[in-house]
């Protein structure tokens, strides 16, 4: 008889993004309204950067050519690539990490969802909000125990909510593995390198694994904050670090990311230690033949000196639509958080109103999609996520609509 894995009937509904994504068309279609305008779903709107375009292009004459042609590539992605990583996102910083610790993907939301196939039963954690993906992957492999309507009874949630100024507090019960994402998607907030410390130092001292997901480092603009989990001493031997190409440099459609997992970081596997990044080539090179050999060229590029600029351009360009939105909030009495080290905005309903609420207002009454909290975890509840992906003119649209609404 052909058994299917249950934990997913566990699961409530579709996919986040998939159920907004949904509305939005029924919407569209139902009223034929053709003039909706997505902040919900982080979409990045500006394109390649012409560095990795260019990349991209001598990498497709390559294939193009007998001579040339590359077929399988390695499973743990090209050297080029993870010798450019190395330099240029770790060495660069002062931070030491061997090309061969580095593991390239088709980008940060399948390395943090795939994870778990490496990981043993335990208690997980999870910040509250958080990015689904963590906890439906956590559920899927039958680790989260059951879903009472808000939250998984299974994980341990961590609250960040305004009275704590949106920062994790440590659990206060034994687990086994937190989920940390910063600069943090969905609240757009950061943590603050003795915040950090603070966590590694909890994770030495009691044995925790902390999956770090770094997808959003290259919006830090205060020079205060942490890009990397490992400037902290000893996060080696308890963090896996994840990133993505794609908000950095609009490699959404492309796809190309990738994750750190030191040489250190070893568990106890009854009478012997084993190496987390051995199990990870392990899975790796039995489930997945590498991302493309195109992607891995274009994103070599984004390490050069004229990708760098032209990266760093568009992330402020980003960055300068969230202070613009942020601003257009905040005159219509809305409290905005975040987008200052992250292209997220965490905003808070008016009067209290349910975010589901406030999304169906926003969509009815001004044709704009934004991101209920409450599908980010109880926590989320009473807010709503707004991107800064869009272009300018979508955002000076938006507030005008906003303005509008008369809140
Ligand atoms: C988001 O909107 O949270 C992200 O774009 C989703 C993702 O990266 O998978």
């Amino acid at each position: 008889m052909i058994r299917i894995n249950d934990n997913y009937l566990k699961l409530p509904g579709s996919y986040l993004f998939a159920a907004i994504a949904a509305k939005a068309r029924a919407f569209r279609q139902t009223l034929a309204v053709d003039d909706v305008i997505s902040l919900g779903i982080g979409d990045v709107t500006q394109p390649l950067c012409p560095a990795a375009v260019e990349a991209m292009h001598r990498a497709v004459d390559e294939l193009a050519s007998s001579e040339t042609f590359h077929g399988y590539g390695p499973e743990q992605g090209y050297e080029f690539l993870r010798k450019a990583i190395a330099a240029g996102d770790y060495a660069s910083r002062g931070v030491k990490v061997s090309p061969d610790e580095i593991f390239i993907s088709d980008g940060a939301k399948s390395d943090t969802g795939n994870i778990v196939d490496i990981l043993g039963c335990g208690r997980v954690a999870v910040t509250d909000p958080v990015y689904p993906v963590y906890v439906d992957s956590n559920a899927m492999a039958g680790r989260a125990g059951d879903y009472t309507g808000t939250k998984w009874d299974g994980l341990t949630y961590l609250p960040c909510l305004e009275e704590n100024g949106f920062v994790p507090q440590l659990p206060s019960e034994k687990v086994d593995v937190v989920y940390l994402c910063f600069p943090n998607n969905p609240m757009g907030t950061v943590l603050t390198k003795d915040e950090l410390a603070g966590w590694v130092g909890y994770a030495l001292e009691n044995d925790v694994l902390i999956l770090y997901d770094a997808a959003y480092e290259a919006f830090i603009t205060n020079p205060a904050v942490p890009h990397s989990i490992y400037e902290i001493d000893g996060a080696k031997k308890v963090a896996i670090e994840f990133r993505s190409f794609s908000k950095t440099a609009g490699f959404t459609g492309v796809r190309c990311g990738f994750a750190v997992i030191p040489d250190e970081l070893a568990v106890e596997a009854g009478d012997r230690k084993v190496r987390l990044n051995e199990l990870w080539k392990r899975r790796q090179c039995t489930k997945f033949n590498g991302a493309s050999y195109i992607s891995q060229r274009g994103a070599e590029a984004v390490y050069s000196e004229e990708g760098r600029r032209q990266t760093r351009s568009t992330i402020e360009y980003y960055l300068s639509n969230a202070a613009y939105l942020k601003g257009a909030l905040e005159e219509i009495g809305l409290k905005a958080f975040g987008g200052t080290d992250a292209p997220y905005l965490w905003v808070k309903t008016p009067g209290g109103m349910p975010s589901w609420d406030f999304f169906e207002v926003l969509l009815r009454y001004a044709h704009l999609i934004c991101t209920p909290g409450a599908g980010f975890g109880p926590s989320g509840e009473g807010f709503v996520r707004f991107t800064a992906f869009g272009s300018r003119e979508t955002y000076v649209e938006a507030a005008r609509r906003l303005k509008k609404l008369n809140m």
